[in-house]
């Protein structure tokens, strides 16, 4: 449709049916027959609503999602399409690691292939819209929604948004989105929700505008400037104003500073939350407040479809402000190409034959081989000799969810167990068992609450009996390989946790485990960096999966039999204890830098704790080792653009090294750039990620890694709160992870 015809289709449109298209509704409204006495009761919703509202989250399935379509669009007073949303985080069916994971890869374009497959089968199934990418920067282990991030750091962030972006909506600037394939993306959550106080979920956050600025917004705008179609708002405060009614937050900056010009929606009910956070004291004002910081579709709380039309009757807001709405949302539409096809790509039978195809598969195994960890590895245990005995223990060994919190539409019977893939790969050298189970996944009187349902130990064998075969099976092998950690419930939305190790009775299991033998590796699922002092201890090796997905299993047993060989880094640093929390790399220097020297009292740092995370970000190792030569600098000086000559020439330090592949085993390194600004107009971190490379090395093979330094990757926030460069002297580090010592300098003049 052109713009023409859209504005007259507005211009026909009455002020209910405007304001129908601001309401989105949960999928029950329409797959189920709604009881006026139920939740439709509760938000003043009667039919008439039902078939004005402009879409719908949470309905699943071609089927279904056509035929709600062909009704709705029939009462429909202008046959204008209704929109499918939903949470598509980390796959539809096809399942991939969680996003903490995925940012591990460091592989922008694996992460954006796997966008684009959980995209064709969304869209096939019927649905226009995804909750994804989170684009939120994480620094707190406790919050359980830092799996749905990919990390603590803004430039991997802004990559893998981006990635994201380009992979649900097929191509640069969502210019592809009515195309077959593409799914509309939403950033969320804005702003700064990573940021919730004490790591507890929806808490406050406070956070300088200056941090604000330059960590937590630029991954938004990356989302932004890859042309993300819509924008959701956070639940949380940020300086004592909640996003959702944050004008300054959602027009100044957002809409105007960032140029977003796409579809702003709210979370989950938090226009009326407005009310709890303390800033309106009615729905009516917490629609106004919305509405004039430019939320455009009211995700479920039913706020804006009973009382704009007041609003706009008592000149509480001018209604120019609901048609703007109602036009970015028609335009969307319209992108969609919703307009000439409302079912866009929803079909039956391609479903059936697309979901969970091979070729996603093999997708999600790659993603799953390239995001596990392995974080440690005394005496080359891995990979693992297939002559040796080796017992599987632990309750993740057949645990089929592997795919974390958040998929919606993951199924326990799509994934490939642990126990699979090691069938898939390992014959045992006799009948004995060598896989038990040793423990619960939970502890005995542990209830979690999940997305639809309890999860309970309650129906399991008791732990002295699991631990007691646990035990016999671990003094006949030669080595255990224990699989550990924590449900998928104890992470995502409402799962922030205050003690992160492992529950009780798993770390029987390995205390017990290590009593009779010391030949253990350690591979931990989980949807955060735990708490993992007394696994280092004694482990030999460490393979942390997060949660892999659907081929899960099969990519671990390909990386502990050495088929496959690990590659991924950290893209959350590990606290030692949660007492240091939050803990990331390149935090800043403090007046009293801690020199190692206890008997000095009056230095920063803990009596009890060491300063420096157990694992730091960026760190990741593999079965060969890499040599890193000396940063090498193609001058020391930068040139600022404006001092030279002509106007578009950038001046360019490239910053080498050579690197070696020190071993036996081929293998890919994470090469990283980290720049530190030593002196600024106000303190400067100690460091910051300006690059990365994945280099490919046989063994013995050496390649020389080049990065280009530009002095606009040099800017900051100045004192002023100017986004510039300051002329000085600068640090390089290129190494394989953040704390790197190799370094050069350089001075920008
Ligand atoms: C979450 C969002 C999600 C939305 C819709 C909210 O509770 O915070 O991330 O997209 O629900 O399911």
């Amino acid at each position: 449709m052109e713009q023409q015809n859209l504005d007259a289709l507005l211009k026909d449109m009455d002020l209910d049916e405007k304001i129908g298209q601001l309401l989105q509704l949960s999928n029950n409204f329409y797959e189920e027959e709604v009881v006026m006495t139920g939740p439709a009761m509760q938000l003043g919703i009667g039919e008439k609503e039902i078939f004005r509202a402009g879409s719908v989250l949470s309905v699943f399935g071609a089927e279904k999602i056509k035929a709600i379509q062909k009704t709705y669009m029939e009462k429909q007073p202008h046959h204008i399409p209704l929109l499918f949303m939903a949470d598509i985080i980390n796959g539809y069916k096809t399942i991939f690691p969680i996003p903490l994971a995925q940012g591990c890869s460091f592989n922008p374009k694996l992460i954006q292939e796997c966008a684009r497959i959980a995209a064709k089968e969304a869209t096939v199934a019927g649905l226009h819209v995804t909750f994804s990418p989170m684009a939120d920067l994480v620094r707190d282990a406790r919050w359980g929604r830092v799996m749905e991030s990919t990390g603590e750091d803004s430039f991997l962030n802004e990559q893998m948004v981006t990635a994201m972006v380009e992979g649900y909506q097929g191509g640069e600037k969502g210019a592809e989105l009515a195309s077959k394939g593409s799914i509309a993306a939403c950033v969320k959550h804005f702003a700064a929700y990573g940021a919730a106080e004490a790591g507890r979920d929806y808490n406050n956050v406070e956070l300088s505008e200056r941090t604000l600025r330059d960590d937590y917004l630029p991954a938004y705008q990356a989302g932004v400037d890859a042309g993300c179609a819509l924008m959701m708002t956070s639940f949380n405060t940020l300086n004592h104003i909640p996003a959702t009614g944050n004008k300054w937050l959602m027009r100044d900056i957002l809409r105007r500073e960032m140029d977003f010009s796409g579809v702003l929606i709210s979370d989950w009910a938090a226009i009326e939350e407005l009310i709890y956070h303390g800033i309106a004291s009615n729905k009516e004002e917490a629609s106004k407040l919305a509405m004039e910081a430019g939320v455009d579709i009211d995700m479920v709380s039913g706020c804006y479809i009973n009382h704009i039309a007041k609003l706009i009757a008592d000149n509480g807001i001018a209604e120019q402000l609901l048609d703007e709405s109602v036009m970015r949302i028609l335009q969307l539409k319209n992108k969609l190409g919703l307009f000439e096809n409302p079912y866009k790509d929803a079909d039956e039978i391609e479903s059936k034959n697309m979901i969970l195809c091979q070729e996603h598969r093999e997708r999600a195994k790659i993603a799953a081989t390239e995001t596990i960890v392995l974080l440690k590895n005394e005496e080359s245990i891995l990979p693992l000799s297939k002559k040796k005995r080796i017992a599987f223990i632990g309750p993740y060994v057949e645990e089929e969810r592997l795919y974390g919190a958040w998929s919606l539409l993951g199924e326990n019977k799509d994934t490939v167990t642990v126990r699979t893939g090691v069938e898939n790969v390992y014959r045992g050298s006799s009948d004995e068992t060598i896989f038990c189970r040793g423990s619960s996944l939970l502890d005995p009187n542990e209830i979690l609450y999940g997305f639809n349902g309890i999860v309970n130990a309650h129906n399991e064998q008791s732990n002295e009996v699991l631990l007691t075969e646990a035990i016999r099976t671990a003094e006949k092998a030669d080595l255990i390989v224990l699989f550990l950690g924590e449900h998928a419930y104890h992470t995502g939305e409402g799962g922030s946790r205050g003690d992160i190790t492992l529950p009780n009775c798993q770390m029987q299991l390995f205390r017990e485990i290590s009593k009779v033998n010391d030949n253990i590796v350690t591979v931990i699922f989980a949807g955060r960096p735990l708490d993992l002092r007394k696994i280092e201890k004694n482990s030999k090796a460490i393979l942390y999966a997060w949660f892999p997905g659907s081929e899960g299993g099969n990519a671990i047993a390909d990386l502990l039999f050495g088929e496959k060989y690990p590659s991924a880094k950290l893209s959350m640093s590990f606290p030692y204890s949660v007492g240091q929390i939050p803990v990331y790399y390149g935090g800043f220097s403090t007046g009293r830098v801690f020199n190692g020297d206890r008997a000095n009292r009056f230095q920063s740092t803990y009596q009890d704790i060491p300063n420096e995370p157990l694992y730091p970000f960026g760190y990741g190792i593999t079965y060969t080792e890499f040599q890193y030569d000396a940063v090498a600098l193609s001058k020391n000086i930068l040139q600022k653009r404006d001092l030279i000559h002509h106007e578009n020439v950038i001046d360019i330090i490239e910053a080498s090294v050579i690197l070696t592949n020190m071993g036996e085993r081929m293998g890919v390194e994470i090469v990283q750039l980290y720049i530190c600004d030593i002196h600024g107009s106000v303190s400067r971190p100690a460091r910051r990620l300006k690059g990365f490379q994945r280099v490919m090395l046989q063994p013995g093979e050496r390649k020389k890694v080049t990065f280009e330094i530009t002095e606009k990757m040099l800017r900051f926030y100045d004192i002023n709160m100017n986004y510039v460069s300051e002329a000085g002297e600068f640090r390089v580090f290129i190494g394989g992870d953040s704390i790197t010592m190799n370094e050069s300098r350089f001075v920008l003049e």
